[in-house]
This record gives C-alpha cells, structure tokens and sequence, in this order.
C-alpha cells in the first residue's frame, strides 16, 4: 500500500494533478497496486486566507511527507502572493528539506509532437537532464545592504559543495550506466568563467568519471548547450548540470519536446521519499479554466510509478500517453488549443491505459 502525499498547489495545479490522479487510478486498476492519497492544501489561497503571514508549509507537513512513499505536486505561484514567497516557502522548502538533490527530466519528443525544430524528430530529441537540486544559485545565501539607496549592495552567492557536486554528478554516471541506449554523459557547465565553482565540477566529474571507463564523457559550456540543443538535439544521451543551468536549459527543453504542457520531473532523494511535479508553473491565466494541458502532470505522476518500482503500471501511463499523442486527436499541447479541455485529455489518455 503505497502512501503519496497530494499537493494540487495554486493557478492550473489542481487541474492537472486531478487528472495524473485518474490516469494512476486507471493503472492502478489495471495492474492491481494499492494506495491511498493525502491531499495538502498548501498554496497561494490558504497563504491569504491566514493572512499572508504564516508559514506556507508548516514543519509539521514535512515531517509527515518524510513518512510518506512519494509526494506529488502541481505547481505553486499566486498573483497575489510576492514573487518568491510560495516559490521558497514551499516548493524550494520541500527540495531542500527532503534533500531532493536530483532533479531528473526527461526531454522526450513523442511521435506526432510538434517541434519548432526543422527536421528533427522523436529520434533526435530523447535525453535526460541531471539538474543539481539543492545548492548553487539557488542556496539562498547572501543579502543586501543599503536597500533602496542608491548605493544598495546586493549579493546572492553560489554555494557548491564536493558533496553536493559528487551525488550528483555520480547519479548521472549510473543513469548512464544504467541505460541500454544511452551512452554519452554531456557535463554542462561555464568553467571558462566559473574557474571556482566550476572547476569544482569539472574536476568531480572527470575523477569519478574514472569509475566509469564504459560512459563517454562530453563537455559543453551553457551557452553552447543551449545551441547545440536546437542545432544538435541528438547529440546529448544525459546532461548533468547546475541547479540554475537545469531550471534555464530545461523551459528550453520543454520547448523542443513540444511545450510546457507536456514536460515532467522527479525530484529525487534516492535514499528517501521523492517529489514528483510538471516542470511547468501554475500559470495562473488559465486558473479554473479547463484549458491547461495535463499531460506534463500525467507524465509525472507516470515517474513517480516508475520510482516506485510500478514499471508495468508506469509503462501503461507512458504507452497511453505516446497512443494519444500519436492519434492526432489532440490539436495542440498549448493551453486552450488542445481541441479538448483539460479533462477531456485526461479521460483519453485514462481510457487508453
Ligand atoms: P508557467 O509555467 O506557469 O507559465 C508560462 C506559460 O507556459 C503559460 O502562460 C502557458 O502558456 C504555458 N503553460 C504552462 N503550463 C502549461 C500547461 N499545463 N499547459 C499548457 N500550457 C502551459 O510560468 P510563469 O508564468 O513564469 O510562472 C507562473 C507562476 O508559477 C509563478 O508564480 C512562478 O513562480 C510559478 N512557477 C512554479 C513552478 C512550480 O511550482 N514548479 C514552476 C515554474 C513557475
Ligand atoms: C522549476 C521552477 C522553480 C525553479 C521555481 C518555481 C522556484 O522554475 O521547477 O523549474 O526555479 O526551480
Ligand atoms: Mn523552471
């Protein structure tokens, strides 16, 4: 009996997590695993209504999610909440006391997807992308000083750490490794800039590299990713890279995969529970609208099965989402252009597992 904590979140979150939910529960049906559901109702509108002064997710909430066997979340970011409250007090908050420290996403264009790449296709863009999770940029160290002056001194350091570089980069190794038809492990980084930082990752990356004579080892500074992607999607098997690299290269990656609507992630703590989620935001002009696509949600939640070690209930999810793809019944993975509304994609792709 698997446990999976349910966090819908603000805009477009609980739309599409409703329908990950039926897509699971068809595959649960259908291969027979049981589970039950916890739904948190942690967002912008609970924020509010105590009075946008509270915690946006309590300790006591992460102490029960440590309990559970996964987490699913739609996305967080209220109109009305400052930039960065909900952001760090809950999604950032979970990646960093769980210790998420893999953000694992897939770039995977279905057959039947459109790409705004000339002549490329689902052969060509299929990698991973290895996202750092839980330091970098995103550590949240620093501070200001003169605020609002005009001599305001703001500083926001980037915190890596042997440890946090290693994990990571190690990760990447063994997906690779792992994989019958990846072979390239590509590290992303600016090390012609970031001779401190950087030079830390480059210098794991090829020590523990050794370990792995069998895994082909490619360099590619951010930049030069970011082309190569749209240039050469099929050059890339596995990226490893920073946190704020990940989080950029990554809405890129959505892109050429065919949008937002469709792109997953899993952020995992491989010893301990994991956070499954869209990559996309809560994308609060189509709140409440059936518009959203839930196929990025249905994915994830197709991830956190895999994880689980539900690979036949996972493959049904995935098997289901290619066969709806494929039939051209679905015009368009943008919002409000899918020629069906955000349930209606569910039901199909549902009845299809
Ligand atoms: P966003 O991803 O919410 O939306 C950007 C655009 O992407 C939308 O306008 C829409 O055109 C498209 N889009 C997003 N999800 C879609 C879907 N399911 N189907 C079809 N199209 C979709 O990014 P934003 O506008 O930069 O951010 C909105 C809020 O979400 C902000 O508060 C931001 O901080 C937050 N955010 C949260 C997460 C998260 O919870 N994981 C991720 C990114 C952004
Ligand atoms: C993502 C999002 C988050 C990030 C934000 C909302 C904190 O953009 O999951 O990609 O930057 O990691
Ligand atoms: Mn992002």
């Amino acid at each position: 009996m698997y446990k999976i904590a349910v966090l819908p979140g603000d805009g477009i979150g609980p739309e599409v997590v409703n329908e990950g939910l039926k897509c699971i529960k068809a595959a649960a049906e259908k291969t027979g695993f049981d589970y039950e559901t916890v739904n948190y109702d942690f967002g912008g509108d609970r924020y509010i209504a105590e009075g946008s002064k509270g915690d946006p997710l309590p300790d006591s909430a992460l102490s029960e999610f440590k309990d559970m066997d996964a987490i699913f979340l739609g996305a967080v970011g209220h109109p009305d909440v400052a930039p960065g409250v909900l952001e760090h007090g809950i999604l950032l908050k979970l990646r960093f006391t769980l210790d998420l420290y893999i953000n694992l996403r897939p770039i995977k264009l279905y057959p039947g997807v459109y790409t705004p790449i000339r002549d490329k296709g689902p052969e060509d863009i299929d990698f991973i992308v290895v996202r750092e999770n839980t330091e970098g940029l995103y550590a949240g160290v620093g501070g200001t000083l003169k605020k609002g002056t005009p001599d305001e001194v703001a500083m926001q350091e980037m915190v890596n750490t042997r440890k946090g570089v290693e994990r990571c980069v190690r990760y990447a190794y063994e997906l690779t490794k792992n994989s019958t038809d990846r072979k390239k492990l590509t590290l992303c980084d600016k090390a012609n800039v970031l001779t401190f930082a950087h030079d830390l990752w480059r210098r794991t990356f090829n020590e523990v590299g050794e370990e792995y004579p069998n895994v082909e080892k490619d360099y590619a500074f951010v930049d030069a990713t970011t082309m190569w992607m749209v240039k050469n999607p099929e050059w890339f098997d596995v990226i490893v890279t920073c946190n704020m690299f990940g989080d950029i290269i990554t809405d890129l990656g959505a892109m050429i995969q065919g949008g937002m609507g469709i792109a997953a992630s899993g952020n995992i703590n491989p010893e301990s529970v994991s956070m499954f989620e869209p990559i996309h935001g809560s994308a609060p002009k189509y709140r409440d609208m059936n518009k959203a696509n839930p196929l990025a949600a249905i994915c994830a939640a197709g991830m956190m099965l895999d994880h689980l070690g539900e690979k036949e209930a996972a493959k049904l999810i995935d098997n289901a989402i290619a066969t709806a793809l494929a039939s051209g019944k679905i015009k368009d993975l943008g919002a409000g252009r899918m020629g069906m509304g955000t349930a209606e994609v569910g039901d199909f792709v549902a009845g299809l597992i």
